[in-house]
């Protein structure tokens, strides 16, 4: 049976009550969960780790920062924070926007976003500082939420970056639960670049510290970690697949993306060479087909709600078939992951960004990855 055959098999939108909310899945109760033992099925891997091919130590990028305040840039200047393992990424991304490093964050000219920013700092300043006390209250003189951005590997001054934060409101550091809402006040970052000068920004891209989410993680229930890029994107983005909604899982296997789908009560047809763990694909609103994403004709499925894609190919071949799906104009939704081999394929990187209703950027649970996330109605 072709993937075609088996997607008009797959099962019909349950009737949806009006407001009817998504259970989300694996939402920790308050006691604690009971782990993996064991004696329980063992995790397949999903590829991804430190094996991964991209990965480089950062130490080897660090080299010296401008400390000499005649040099720095005053304006039309933007601050990027490296993914811990992906500076060299970053810096390719930036090329010659590049101005100085500080550990892991990049200063660059202009202020252009930055794929491989784990977060970006919008409106950067710097402001010279007296003291430990001096520094805080500048601070708390433009708003209320701050956290400092301690480089792991710079001889600076986390100490008194530390103190400062001390000085400052408290910012709550506990995991989320999948379903809270990602932060909304505004989070500015700072960091002494040298005892007496701080560069800070009121704005940065993610509501997160240095953008890195972390969610109580449900280890018993999916067959991998792959859902927390879903968690994370759908925090991110503040929107998520309802009830009924009609979801492509391409690259489904082992299957925790379709966990997060299934659980959230869309109908999910799933594809990949290989089977779905078996509780997963046993769900009465998930139906896989044995094949490959590549064999699905979008001519043939009609409307879809989201499509998603984490199949291991290259990313020109996804921006191909991305583009066949956008082409037939039939999908309300996109999130694809883009899978990057030892070099980066920037030229691709830049191909989906310029997508009309895209957004890309590297997740924290990302390794040599994008996320790639499109919808074709964003002011709806
Ligand atoms: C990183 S894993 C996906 C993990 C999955 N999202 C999850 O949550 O469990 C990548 C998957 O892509 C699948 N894959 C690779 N090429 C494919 C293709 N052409 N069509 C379908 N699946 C493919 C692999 O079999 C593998 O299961």
């Amino acid at each position: 049976m072709t993937a075609q055959d088996k997607f008009r098999k797959a099962p019909p939108a349950p009737a949806r009550r009006p407001g009817q909310a998504g259970a989300f899945p694996g939402q920790p109760a308050k006691a604690s969960r009971p782990q993996r033992t064991d004696a329980g099925k063992p995790r397949q891997s999903s590829g991804h780790g430190r094996r991964n091919r991209g990965f480089v130590p950062d130490a080897e990028a660090l080299g010296s920062w401008e400390r000499d305040p005649a040099k720095l840039p005053q304006e039309d200047f933007s601050v990027h924070l490296a993914p811990r393992g992906f500076l060299g990424t970053l810096l390719e991304e930036l090329g010659e926007r590049t101005v100085t490093v500080f550990g892991r964050l990049v200063l660059a000219e202009g202020t252009e976003p930055a794929a491989w920013a784990q977060t970006s700092w919008l409106n950067p300043r710097w402001m010279p500082v007296k003291s430990i006390k001096d520094a805080a209250s500048q601070l708390a003189a433009i708003q209320r939420n701050w956290r400092a951005h301690r480089p792991e590997l710079v001889q600076g001054c986390n100490r008194r970056m530390a103190l400062v934060e001390e000085a400052l409101p408290h910012i709550s550091q506990r995991p989320l639960a999948f379903g809270d809402p990602a932060p909304t006040a505004p989070l500015g970052a700072f960091t002494l670049w040298t005892p007496g000068l701080m560069l800070a920004a009121s704005r940065t891209t993610s509501p997160f510290p240095d953008g890195e989410v972390h969610f109580e993680e449900n280890k018993s229930d999916p067959p991998g970690r792959a859902y927390l890029k879903l968690w994370e994107s759908f925090t991110l983005l503040g929107l998520r697949p309802g009830p009924g909604d009609l979801c492509i899982d391409l690259g489904a296997a082992p299957g925790s993306w379709t966990w997060v789908l299934a659980g959230l009560g869309a109908r999910v047809f799933s594809i990949d060479k290989a089977p779905l763990d078996e509780a997963i694909a046993r769900r009465s609103n998930v139906n896989h087909c044995l094949g490959s994403g590549f064999g699905l004709d979008p001519a043939a499925v009609g409307q879809v709600d989201w499509l998603f894609s984490d199949m291991i190919c290259y990313p020109a071949r996804l921006l191909a078939l991305v583009r066949q799906w956008l082409a037939q104009g039939s999908m309300r939704h996109a999130l694809c992951t883009l899978k990057f081999q030892s070099d980066t394929d920037h030229e691709t990187a830049r191909a989906f960004a310029a997508i009309p209703g895209s957004r890309l950027r590297h997740l924290s649970c990302n390794r040599h990855e994008l996320t790639w996330f499109w919808e074709a109605n964003p002011e709806s």
